[in-house]
C-alpha cells in the first residue's frame, strides 16, 4: 500500500493492517546516482539538527521549545520541514515522552523532568528529497531501565541494517531486529512501521520491526528505506490519544525510538542520517 490509503495510515509511518504486507503491488523507487546525492544532502543536514537538538535537551525546558528550536534550525540549513501539517500534525518536531511512543505533539505545558525520556522524530525536504530520523534521549540522569530501553533499542537498528544489502531480502532486516530485541521481553511495536523515502516522506515499502514469515522484497541498490524500530518496556500494544496524533503505550510502559534513513548499496548500507 504505502502511506495512503485509509486516513489514520496515511499518518503513522504508514499503520499495518493485516494483509497489507507482501500481498499488494508495492513500487520501490531505485534513486539515480543524482537523486542519491540529493537524499545524501537532505539527511545531512538532518543530522546537524538532530545533534543541536541533542545538545539542548535539559530539565525545565518544553516540548514546544524543542520544536521552536528544530522548526528554526532546518529553515536556517536550507530545507523545509516535513512533518509540519503532514495530514494535518501541527509542529516541525515530534516530541515523545516517556510512555508516549511517537508523534507527540509539542506544547508549552510539557516541561520535561530530570529522568524523564524524550524521542524527537525529525524530517526535512531539500530540494525536493526528504529526510527522517529519530533519536531519544535521556533527560539529564535516568534510570538504568530507561537508559537499557534506549540502547537496545539503538542496537536493534544496528542489528537489523547488517542485514541491509543487496541481495537480501526486507525482511531479514524486520527478523534481525525482533531476534536481537525478544531476549531482553520488551514490546517490539506492531501497528507502526518504517518505510521507504524519497520524494515523499513514506514510500514503498513498508517495514515492520518484527518477525515476518516471508522474506519480502529484494534489496536492491538505490533504494532508500526509513528504519525505526519502536521498543516498549512492557507489552507491545499501543493506542491513540484523543489529539489522534499521540501514540501511547497501552500499558503505560516508557517507550523508545531510534530511525535513521538508509541507502541500500552493493556493498554495506550507507546510513545517510548520522552525524559524521
Ligand atoms: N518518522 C515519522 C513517520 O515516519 C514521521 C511522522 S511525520 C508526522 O511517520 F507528521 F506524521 F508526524
Ligand atoms: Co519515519
Amino acid at each position: 500500500m504505502a502511506a495512503g490509503c485509509v486516513s489514520r495510515m496515511i499518518i503513522r509511518m504508514v499503520r499495518r493492517t493485516a494483509p497489507a504486507i507482501g500481498l499488494n503491488k508495492m513500487a520501490i523507487t531505485i534513486k539515480s546516482e543524482k537523486e542519491i546525492a540529493l537524499m545524501r544532502e537532505s539527511c545531512r543536514l538532518l543530522a546537524i539538527v538532530h545533534k543541536e537538538l541533542g545538545e539542548a535537551i535539559r530539565p525545565g525546558m518544553s516540548t514546544w521549545e524543542i520544536d521552536q528550536m528544530g522548526d528554526q534550525l532546518i529553515r536556517k540549513l536550507g530545507g523545509v520541514p516535513n512533518f509540519k501539517n503532514y495530514n494535518g500534525y501541527p509542529a516541525s518536531i515530534c516530541v515523545s515522552v516517556n510512555d508516549e511512543v511517537v508523534h507527540g505533539i509539542p506544547s508549552k505545558k510539557r516541561i520535561l523532568q530530570e529522568g524523564d525520556i524524550v524521542s524527537l522524530d525529525a524530517g526535512l525536504i531539500y530540494k525536493g528529497y526528504h529526510s527522517d530520523a529519530a533519536r531519544t534521549h535521556g533527560v539529564g540522569k535516568v534510570s538504568p531501565a530507561a537508559e537499557k530501553l534506549m540502547k537496545v533499542t539503538e542496537e536493534s537498528f544496528f542489528v537489523g541494517i547488517k542485514m541491509a544489502k543487496a541481495g537480501n531480502h526486507l525482511f531479514d532486516i524486520s527478523n534481525a531486529i525482533d531476534a536481537y530485541v525478544r531476549p531482553f521481553r520488551y514490546g517490539i511495536v506492531r501497528d507502526l512501521v518504517g518505510h521507504g523515502i524519497g520524494t515523499k516522506l513514506h514510500e514503498d515499502p513498508q517495514i515492520p520491526n518484527f518477525r515476518q514469515l516471508r522474506r519480502g522484497p529484494l534489496l536492491r541498490p538505490g533504494m532508500t528505506l526509513a528504519i525505526e524500530p519502536m521498543i516498549n518496556m512492557g507489552r507491545a500494544d499501543v493506542e491513540w490519544l484523543d489529539d489522534d496524533w499521540t501514540v501511547v503505550t497501552q500499558d503505560g510502559s516508557w517507550s523508545a525510538h531510534y530511525e535513521n534513513t538508509v541507502l541500500i548499496t552493493n556493498g554495506e548500507p550507507e546510513i545517510l542520517t548520522l552525524y559524521d
